[in-house]
């Protein structure tokens, strides 16, 4: 077995981009040869052939590069849905064990977070998209929603797309998805490209257990990141485009909001 070859330390965050291109059908059948027989039935459930494609590169993205960490091969990585969906690593190998991984999927392009001993969440989408803006106004906090509408119009959909981002990248760090009312929790973003978390009484969480970063991995997508990190812990980044089985490289990213406390 190929011994694990990446090292990742409690302050380093490894992000793993994959956009979904076609790809020849020799380089499918390479990946659909990790995929488990439940994972291939799901993937055949698909559908639109364009939703089987991502399945397919998702789970092929998750099994390699996890095995970059752990001497497990791409094939014999296990998962067990916990209670509100998100997968859990179950295999028993202690480097295993202390892996924490979250990931997202939008229109071209799925990415993985990678951290060891801590949670961490991550939600990107396609801001070529039409911002859907009323969901502020029923789903969002009133905090967040006042600050939304106040912007000038040519501001609003970025703005959003900001927000949903970061908030899904909140509740997918907690594991706990939409059972996380999304109207108690707010960010407050401003022009100064800073990032803060605030929670309602009653949302059992503090502001101090929370950072937050966004990237920009192109043109056409925003990524949130929600780490479990103090402010006063240096916090680390390292992004790759992969194509699984394929090619890596090292990616350029411009890091477009941080947390207001730290420079990190
Ligand atoms: C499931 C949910 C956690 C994310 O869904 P999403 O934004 O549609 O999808 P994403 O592509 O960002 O993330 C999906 C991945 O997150 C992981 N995931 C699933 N449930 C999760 C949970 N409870 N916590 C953390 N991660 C979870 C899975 O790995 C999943 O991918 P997979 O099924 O291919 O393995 C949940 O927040 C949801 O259903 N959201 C719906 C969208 C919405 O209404 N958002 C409100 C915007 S503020």
């Amino acid at each position: 077995m190929k011994p694990s070859d990446e090292l990742l330390a409690p302050h380093q965050v490894h992000l793993w981009h994959a956009f979904t291109p076609q790809q020849d059908e020799a380089l499918n059948a390479l990946q659909l040869g990790l995929l488990t027989p439940d994972e291939r039935t799901r993937m055949a459930r698909f559908h639109f052939e364009r939703d089987q494609h991502r399945y397919l590169i998702t789970r092929a993205l998750v099994r390699t590069v996890l095995s970059r960490y752990a001497p497990i091969a791409p094939a014999d990585w296990t998962f067990e849905p916990g209670p509100h969906g998100r997968p859990y690593i179950t295999n028993p190998h202690l480097l295993a064990q202390q892996l924490r991984f979250n990931l997202s999927h939008t229109d071209g392009l799925v990415v993985l977070a990678v951290t060891t001993g801590r949670e961490v969440g991550i939600d990107t989408e396609s801001t070529a998209r039409t911002a859907p803006l009323e969901v502020a106004d029923r789903f969002f906090s009133r905090q967040e929603a006042q600050a939304l509408r106040a912007l000038p119009a040519a501001e609003q959909a970025h703005r959003f797309w900001e927000l949903w981002t970061f908030k899904e990248s909140y509740i997918k760090a907690r594991g706990l998805g939409l059972s996380l009312p999304l109207s108690k929790f707010s960010l407050q973003l401003d022009g100064d490209a800073r990032v803060d978390i605030g929670f309602d009484e009653g949302l059992d969480d503090s502001p101090a257990r929370w950072r937050f970063w966004q990237l920009r991995p192109d043109a056409n997508h925003l990524v949130a990141l929600c780490l479990e990190a103090s402010t006063t812990e240096l916090v680390e980044f390292s992004c790759k485009a992969v194509q699984p089985l394929l090619s890596e490289d090292t990616l350029a990213f411009e890091l477009t909001r941080r947390p207001r406390a730290f420079q990190g």
